[in-house]
């Protein structure tokens, strides 16, 4: 059954696997962003669309007995997860509030540190988050984003028009929900008009090769994604029969390789 206000990916347990393998891969560019936000042990820091938390457990690590991490997430049942995640590892800094992100109700100045990951892509008002995020932060405060910058440019070698077409019923289906595939595009702008201070703007660009665990990553998301697509019209079944001959093929091949679709990680910094 979907939940209310479920995602567009939504958040069964397919979902809910996905996203723990998706942050195991992505987990080193992770850490990276939480160095450049400048968060540490005895952090306050605010996890704005945590999902089922795995990120923020680690981040609840990271800052330690002194800090503290609040997870914010729409999902009634991301959120049960969290909780269920973090009891069972004797984490006690972790808290979890369902809300909306882009209706963010917190204390004003309250935190050193936001992060937000692969979350601005599935909104329709991300600057509202943005701008909820900088009154969360005390001066000095940093809001780590890390999203999708230019989703169409995913490619797998050797090229296909069957690759192609997935990825553009991907982006077709992704902004008639309301989200922008290339968000990342305009989050240094946002920040800018939240009053945050740009610091820095790094592209996130990785490659894969099959056998390569982040070979997965995509392949995962396909997995899920691609039954609703087909069930709500934006691809054909024999599209997505071709599609996966293309995939078997090109896992088979030593030769090939896949380009992670472009993103970017966006730092600002509250004065
Ligand atoms: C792709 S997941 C990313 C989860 C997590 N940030 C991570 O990197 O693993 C997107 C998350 O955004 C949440 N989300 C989407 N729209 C939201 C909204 N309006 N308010 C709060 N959370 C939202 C979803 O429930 C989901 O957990």
């Amino acid at each position: 059954m979907r939940e209310a206000n479920e995602y567009l990916l939504g958040t069964d347990d397919d979902e809910l696997r996905r996203l723990g393998f998706q942050h195991q891969v992505w987990a080193a560019e992770a850490a990276a962003a939480w160095e450049r936000g400048g968060f540490g042990p005895g952090s306050h820091v605010l996890d704005i669309g945590c999902g089922p938390g795995y990120a923020a457990l680690d981040l609840a690590r990271l800052v330690g007995r002194q800090g503290r991490v609040v997870g914010v997430d729409v999902s009634p049942r991301f959120a049960a997860h969290l909780q269920a995640l973090a009891a069972a590892n004797g984490i006690s800094n972790l808290t979890v509030e369902v809300q909306d992100v882009e209706e963010l109700s917190l204390a004003p100045e309250s935190f050193d540190g936001a992060y937000a990951r692969w979350v601005l892509t599935f909104l329709r008002r991300p600057e509202a988050v943005v701008g909820g995020a900088a009154r969360a932060l005390r001066r000095g405060g940093r809001l780590v984003v890390h999203d999708y910058s230019n989703y169409a440019a995913f490619q797998v070698a050797p090229e296909d028009p069957a690759v192609h077409r997935v990825v553009q019923a991907v982006v077709a289906s992704w902004r008639d929900g309301g989200g922008d595939p290339n968000v990342g595009t305009r989050v240094p702008r946002m920040m800018h008009q939240a009053g945050l201070e740009v610091v820095s703007i790094t592209p996130l660009a990785r490659v894969a090769r099959p056998g390569d665990a982040l070979w997965q990553w995509p392949r995962t998301f396909f997995d899920n994604f691609l039954p609703q697509l087909v069930a709500n019209g934006y691809l054909a079944e024999d599209e997505r029969r071709a599609f996966d001959a293309v995939w078997a093929a090109r896992a088979a091949d030593p030769g090939a390789w896949l380009a992670t679709p472009p993103m970017v990680e966006v730092v600002g910094v509250r004065r």
